[in-house]
């Protein structure tokens, strides 16, 4: 099915003042952490994009830096969503500034960039003996370091598919970076966090620390959705046909069931079809 999205962000204004504030205080000194909740398909990783578009975000010169969980289904590698900002880390500002940063436990770093251990004659052996301690210390060296220079923006996606050496991690980073001017946002689904997630410990541990702000995005109102479905059809919608859309999506929300069946069984017209776009992904409804 095609998809179709909205190019006006709908709603989430107090959302995105959420993270330009988080921002504010991460540019001034004061590391902070925003937890990004709801479920899938709720728009959680537009938000992140809106914001990064935002006048604060553009002109602050902070370097961002994204990593995106995999399904666990899928055997991904451990820490690689921070592997794949740290990559970015180094593409930006040169290994020999991130090794520098990394301080004395550099040699550390190259078990997760082994690309780093042949420029630092890193001995990458010593540091898998030596553990996670050593590695944990590097990375928060490194973005101690280098958001001296350039303040830090760390988006991870969908850490409710992170491993548990990840979110052991970031628990971490967060716990321990203070006065470093770096703002973490971290999005998960929350429609996952169920029985026998990592997450359900580790939420709760980090809205403990106070420089951590969790906001959990609800489903747009029904007024919302008029605006978004207005805004696709580009032209306004009737009441009657904004009541249609609102309830057929939330139908299809809180059903598996697949578009056909959903058109089948609810009477769907080739008219409301591109609104599916506003079910969650995955669900091919
Ligand atoms: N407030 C909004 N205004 C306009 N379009 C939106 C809004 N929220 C979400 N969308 C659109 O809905 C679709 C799904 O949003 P998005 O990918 O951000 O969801 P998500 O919460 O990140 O989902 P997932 O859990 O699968 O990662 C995208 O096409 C996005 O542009
Ligand atoms: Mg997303």
């Amino acid at each position: 099915m095609q998809s179709v999205s909205s190019e006006l962000l709908v709603g989430r204004e107090s959302d995105l003042e959420l993270l330009v504030s988080a921002l504010g205080e991460a540019l001034g000194g004061q590391t902070r952490t925003v937890l990004l909740g709801g479920e899938a398909g709720i728009g959680k990783t537009r938000l992140v994009d809106e914001f990064l578009r935002r006048p604060l975000a553009l002109e602050s010169g902070a370097l961002v830096l994204r990593g995106q969980s995999i399904d666990l289904d899928r055997d991904a590698p451990p820490y690689a969503p921070v592997v794949s900002v740290l990559r970015g880390l180094v593409a930006a500002v040169g290994a020999e500034t991130a090794l520098e940063a990394a301080g004395p436990a550099r040699d550390a770093l190259a078990v997760l960039l082994p690309e780093l251990s042949a420029e630092q004659g890193a001995d990458v052996d010593r540091s898998r003996r030596e553990g996670a301690e050593r590695l944990f210390d590097a990375v928060a060296g490194v973005f101690e370091g280098v958001a001296g220079e350039h303040p830090l923006v760390v988006i991870i996606e969908d850490v409710h598919w992170a491993d548990h050496a990840t979110l052991a991690l970031l628990r971490f980073l967060v716990r321990m970076l203070d006065g470093a001017r770096v703002l973490f946002v971290f999005t998960f689904r929350s429609d996952e966090v169920g029985r026998g997630s990592a997450l359900r410990a580790w939420l709760p541990e980090l809205d403990r620390n106070r420089r951590v702000e969790r906001r959990e995005l609800p489903r747009l109102s029904r007024r919302e959705v008029r605006a978004l479905a207005t805004c696709i059809h580009g032209s306004a919608l009737d009441v009657r046909d904004t009541d249609i859309i609102f309830e057929r999506t939330e139908e299809c929300r809180s059903s598996s069931k697949s578009w056909s069946a959903a058109r089948r069984s609810w009477g769907l017209t080739a008219f409301l079809r591109p609104y599916a776009a506003f079910c969650s992904p995955g669900m091919s409804c």
